[in-house]
């Protein structure tokens, strides 16, 4: 099962706590990932996500695609994940991160929350490059990286589409070793 392969995260201050991820979870994120694909501005992703959908999703991670929970006192209202980068193993270093967290939790600073407990477990991992790659208007994604100390790298033009539309995405990265 998933969760005894990926470490469980550093507590953060009560009464929220991050752990690693769970089957029993599985519902919980679909819904957060659903709410935020029908904003239309956090990822190309389709949903329905559901709890059997998103079980499926977690047990066919590897120990380096780790996916992390955040609950608070009304259960999971976040979650976090690391995956490579690249199938190159050149860039084995460089992971791609994401973070969500549920529309009634935004703005207490729970985004932050987990993104760095992202940042102090990467290199564990093996990682030495953290890279988010955000949709044009995702005014929070781009917020919470830059707040995080995150460069941005530049924009991929028409870089994918949704509901039809081509969208650019912008490249942002935190080096875990290098000072830049
Ligand atoms: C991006 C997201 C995770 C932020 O979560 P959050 O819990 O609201 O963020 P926090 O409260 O921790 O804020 C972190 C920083 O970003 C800023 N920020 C967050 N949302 C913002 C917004 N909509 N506009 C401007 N700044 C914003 C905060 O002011 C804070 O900056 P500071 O530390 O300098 O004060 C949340 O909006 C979300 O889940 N969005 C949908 C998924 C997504 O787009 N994820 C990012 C790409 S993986």
């Amino acid at each position: 099962m998933a969760t005894t392969r990926w470490p469980m995260l550093v507590s953060v201050s009560s009464p929220s706590r991050i752990r690693a991820a769970t089957p029993h979870d599985a519902a919980e994120i679909g819904a957060i990932y659903d709410e935020a694909i029908a904003s239309g501005v956090a990822t190309f992703a389709a949903g329905p996500h559901d709890a059997e959908e998103r079980t499926r999703w977690l047990e066919a991670r590897s120990h380096r695609a780790p996916v992390w929970v955040l609950d608070d006192a009304d259960g999971v209202v976040g979650w976090s994940a690391l995956a490579p980068f690249s199938h190159r193993e050149w860039y084995d270093g460089v992971a791609e991160y994401t973070v969500y967290v549920a529309a009634r939790a935004h703005g207490r600073g729970l985004g932050g929350q987990m993104l760095d407990a992202l940042i102090s477990e990467a290199p564990g991992l093996g990682y030495w490059k953290l890279v988010g790659m955000i949709l044009e208007d995702n005014a929070g994604g781009m917020a919470l990286a830059a707040s995080r100390g995150f460069r941005e790298v530049g924009t991929h033009h028409a870089h994918g589409h949704v509901n039809g539309e081509w969208r650019d995405v912008t490249v942002m990265e935190l080096h875990l070793e290098q000072a830049r």
